[in-house]
């Protein structure tokens, strides 16, 4: 019995040391030395993230205070400071002045490319095309670390459904399954397979998390919502960024369960690294830990020991960690083990990057011109931005354009260089834009075109005042609403066509820019309203960072292209679409809504008890008196100026087992007069489960080219995990029974067929 007892206790002492062992194997030696060396105060100094200020264009580097505290150790990374020089000579103040000689991370937000722009994410999205999200991540990636940057403060991969909430400019749209495939292809653009090349940089996946689920779209306010929407509709894509290898993740600022993320256990650890199993670090939103001094969670001494002891690793800014983690530790409130473990995870992603090796590695002075802005870079960035608009009117098929068209070219973001390349493009620069204007000339150079401001982009100057923090977006005229009005209706009256280029500024969204009403503008709208009037075919070429409320314009006789904010080749790629050269393939990926009234409206809502009747109004039914549920343009929707139709939907099996996958095959038949792109999408309805299922949800998706004329056999498999749901315990399961499969060109797809998971 003895002897029994004594080796069940060697093994399990053999069991321990071995799990000790694997532990720390997968740490790296070289970090493991430097750490051994490390003061507690150095330790400190890593998790501390400073931004010179001044703004990306002209931040200095060595501003008196950043250049003290890198010197004395205090500093772990910057961001804000670009250049390989600039970068160098910090990278030198570290390396040299400092004990340990350890290199800085050096971090930007590159949301939709370095400095050639591509469009704004959503607008990106809407292209529904992997591989060239891919490709711009990798030009944004080659571009950035020529000019000094290591770490990427993207992709921004929260699901938005309230386009009141500016920020669903900066992500993917509404839907868990699209997001998860665009968090993986950016996170892929940006890393590559090896961090250590001097093209490749560490990729942030933010907001975590909910931060798209702000509570009535406003910015930095609280989210609230049950675990099983969480894990069903809202955490898939930072999973699937960090499946995808995300070295880093940044916190949200919003509270999750009441506690503000960059404090919240269950989130940082629990979830991410436990659940998860991510093993790279944690940074927290600009400030967002002392912010939790006003969420009212206590002073800064207080929630910095709560952050970091949630498993935040680095203090954006706030310096809150540099300044009072030394006093919780000696007063016990945080271990050194702790500060030493979130140290680790910084040093390690130095590590990868090879900045021990190569501090400098990112400060080669002849690799900007090599690799910025050339003309294979902004070619990309043309593709994108066509692929991203979206046709949602082609009136009396005005659309395309002849090249030969006497054209009256209004609006006041025809001419326009200031609006283009979008919110959150700080390192971008607006005047190398193409206006529209000149993007029309480039590309029918014999056409006729008139150009005409029209109308301001608002007339408020206080609401302008507002808008223009970071430059002139919306620039009143001198001239009177009228007199503007009238020199665009006189150039409309003698003109074949009229292109109205309306819009949103680029900073009437993104980061602080919510709002109540999400209607184009009235100065706008009136100069709309007029040019119908003059009988002549309008085009809208549409710009804006959300879905809008259009249903005043959709009942116009108008045509309407969504551009979004295009970026650096706006006018060529708008030129493009509209001449024909380009054929639009683009689909919407956020609901846009009838009114406010009704947001949040999205595909994958559920039945409820007392579902709506699909014609007219019944009491007692889940519906309004004074609108439809539909919104005004479903999820998935967008035109082409070819036609689709959808037949023979076949499934491989009406009958499947745990764990086999369906194969789902349509043909998709090109019925119109041009060649074409078309995205083949896949809903599901799981008819019984526990959980009350949505009414659709996306499943699959395949951007398919079809000739004119042509029939193509589109294949989509549906794989057993995307029968696979979070049921109320939390479990990832599949439940037998029925489920039902719609495919088709939007979330409104009618040809169906069922099958059964046994
Ligand atoms: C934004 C982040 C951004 C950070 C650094 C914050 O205000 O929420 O998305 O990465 O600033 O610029």
């Amino acid at each position: 019995m003895k002897n029994r007892l004594s080796k069940l206790i060697l093994a399990a002492v053999i069991l321990i040391g071995m799990q000790t062992f694997a532990q720390e194997a997968q740490h790296i030696p070289e970090v493991e030395a430097l750490l051994k060396k490390m003061t507690l105060e150095e330790k400190i100094g890593q998790l501390n993230l400073l931004t010179p200020g001044g703004g990306v264009a002209t931040g200095s580097v060595v501003s008196k205070n950043v250049e003290e505290k890198i010197k004395a150790g205090n500093v772990g990374g910057l961001f804000g400071v670009t250049g390989p020089d600039k970068i160098r000579q910090a990278q030198e103040i570290a390396v040299k002045n400092t004990r340990l000689g350890i290199p800085l991370l050096i971090g930007s937000d590159i949301i939709h490319g370095y400095k050639t722009t591509f469009p704004i994410p959503l607008g990106l999205s809407s292209s529904w095309d992997m591989e060239l999200i891919e490709k711009t991540a990798q030009i944004a990636a080659k571009e950035a670390t020529a000019d000094g940057i290591n770490w990427n403060f993207s992709p921004m991969v929260d699901i938005a459904r309230d386009p009141r909430w500016g920020r669903i400019s900066e992500g993917a749209g509404e839907d868990p399954y699209l997001g998860s495939a665009i968090a993986k292809a950016m996170v892929t653009g940006y890393q590559q397979q090896d961090l250590t090349e001097e093209n490749t940089m560490i990729s942030t996946v933010k907001h975590f998390a909910l931060y798209g689920a702000s509570e009535g779209g406003r910015d930095y306010n609280t989210t609230d919502m049950s675990r099983v929407k969480m894990f069903n509709e809202y955490l898939p894509p930072y999973k699937a960024a960090i499946d995808a290898g995300a070295e880093s993740v940044m916190s949200s600022f919003n509270d999750v369960d009441g506690v503000p993320a960059s404090g919240n256990k269950w989130l940082l650890t629990d979830l991410l690294r436990e659940q998860w199993g991510f093993e790279g670090f944690v940074v927290s939103d600009y400030t967002s830990v002392n912010e939790m001094i006003a969420h009212g969670l206590g002073d800064l001494q207080a929630v910095s020991a709560l952050s970091i002891n949630a498993g935040l690793d680095m203090d954006m800014v706030g310096e809150g960690f540099l300044t009072t983690l030394k006093k919780s530790v000696d007063e016990g409130k945080v271990s050194e083990a702790t500060i030493t473990n979130a140290c680790r995870r910084i040093l390690e992603a130095k590590y990868k990057l090879g900045l021990f090796e190569d501090p400098y590695k990112y400060s080669d002075s002849k690799r900007p011109e090599r690799d910025i802005l050339t003309a294979a870079n902004k070619e990309v960035a043309r593709e994108a931005a066509r692929k991203s608009f979206v046709l949602l009117k082609n009136e009396n098929k005005t659309l395309p354009l002849a090249k030969t068209a006497k054209i009256a070219l209004v609006g006041p973001l025809a001419n326009n260089k200031n609006n283009m390349l979008g919110t959150w493009a700080p390192t971008g620069d607006p005047q190398l834009s193409t206006p529209i204007l000149e993007g029309l000339k480039n590309v029918a150079p014999n056409a006729e075109i008139s150009y005409a401001k029209g109308a301001n982009i608002s007339n408020d100057s206080a609401f302008a005042k507002k808008i223009n923090v970071f430059g002139p977006r919306i620039e009143i005229s001198e001239a009177t609403p009228e007199a503007l009005l009238a020199e665009a209706l006189a150039n409309a009256k003698t003109a074949d066509v009229v292109v109205a280029v309306v819009g949103e500024a680029s900073e009437m969204s993104g980061e602080s820019s919510s709002r109540t009403d999400i209607t184009i503008p009235e100065s706008q709208k009136t100069l709309i309203q007029e040019l119908v009037k003059t009988g002549k075919p309008v085009v809208l070429v549409l710009m804006s960072g959300r879905p809008l409320d259009i249903t005043e314009e959709l009942a116009l006789p108008v045509s309407i292209l969504q551009v979004w904010h295009p970026g650096i080749e706006a006018g060529n790629a708008v030129a493009d679409v509209l001449f024909g050269d380009h054929n639009p393939s683009g689909k919407l990926t956020a609901s846009w809504p009838q009114n406010v009234g009704q947001i949040p409206v999205y595909h994958s809502m559920k039945t409820t008890g007392r579902p709506a009747p699909s014609t007219e109004f019944q009491k007692f039914k889940s519906q309004y008196l004074d609108a439809v549920n539909a919104p005004a343009l479903a999820f998935g929707y967008g035109l082409s100026y070819t036609t689709f139709e959808y037949s023979n939907l076949k499934l491989s099996s009406k009958s499947i087992g745990q764990n086999e996958d369906v194969t789902v095959m349509v043909d998709v038949t090109n019925t119109g007069a041009y060649d074409g792109e078309e995205v083949v999408q896949l809903y599901l309805h799981d008819v019984v489960r526990s959980i009350t299922p949505p009414m659709r949800t996306l499943k699959g998706f395949h951007k398919v080219f079809i000739k004119k004329g042509e029939t193509k056999t589109v294949t989509l498999t549906l794989k057993a995990e995307d029968l696979k749901f979070y049921n109320g315990s939390l479990e990832f399961i599949s439940e037998p029974g029925e489920f039902e499969v719609f495919v088709g060109g939007d979330s409104n797809a009618a040809l169906k067929e069922t099958f059964t998971l046994n």
